[in-house]
């Protein structure tokens, strides 16, 4: 079986990415982790994928004069890779529509609500202050509207009375490590519709 080449773009502590690693250890899952790149030097997830053996590379967007002059580097590391999917995971990054394009229909993102609920940061606060009974985590793919792109999958998440933000993401986290390899799969092995179609929406059992 040909394994999908995937990189995951990482900025910090890379929880989501040791999930990825840790399916792909199984021969017969559909994705290989190919590269960990990261925009953060010290990034903790660097540290992770060194330790499973995982190829990783340190792009800092410092001092590269432009958003697009640091995705140029990202984009031609990933060439050099030989890179067919990349999985942003926790990758606090904007993105230009040079690297959306480049990769369009061929890059995921985890975001940590229910899409198309609480885009953007500090979703889990600002769910528990509307009320919202649940919570949860989407795997999407990345266009050039942030956090909009045709949802693979989502794991809804109960709010609990007292629930504060941190109790929240710490109960969305556990969903986001099971999804996240699920949709990857689901991607890599051709489930959802090609890039341009809407792919279809892939609920794994939590
Ligand atoms: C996760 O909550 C993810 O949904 C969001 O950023 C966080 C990254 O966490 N995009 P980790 O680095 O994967 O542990």
């Amino acid at each position: 079986m040909k394994r999908v080449r995937t990189a995951v773009l990482i900025s910090g502590r890379g929880s989501n990415m040791k999930a990825l690693l840790d399916a792909a250890k199984d021969p017969a899952y559909p994705a290989e982790i190919v590269l960990v790149a990261a925009n953060v030097p010290g990034a903790g997830g660097l540290d992770i994928a060194r330790e499973a053996g995982i190829e990783t590379a340190t792009i800092d967007h410092r001092g590269k004069g432009s958003r697009e002059a640091f995705e140029r580097e990202l984009h031609a590391r990933l060439l050099t890779a030989n890179t067919e999917l990349v999985c942003l995971a926790g990758f606090m990054r904007l993105l230009t529509p040079f690297f959306v394009d480049a990769w369009a229909g061929k890059m995921l993102n985890i975001h940590p609500s229910l899409l198309p609920a609480f885009p953007g940061l500090d979703t889990h606060q600002r769910a528990i202050d509307a009320g919202a009974k649940f919570g949860g985590c989407t795997v999407h793919f990345v266009t050039s509207e942030m956090d909009v792109g045709p949802i693979v999958a989502q794991a809804a998440v109960p709010i609990l009375p007292g629930d504060d933000a941190h109790a929240l993401a710490a109960r969305v986290l556990v969903a986001e490590h099971k999804i996240y390899p699920a949709a990857l799969a689901a991607v890599a092995s051709g489930k959802p519709a090609p890039s341009g179609a809407v792919p279809t929406v892939y609920n794994p059992p939590l």
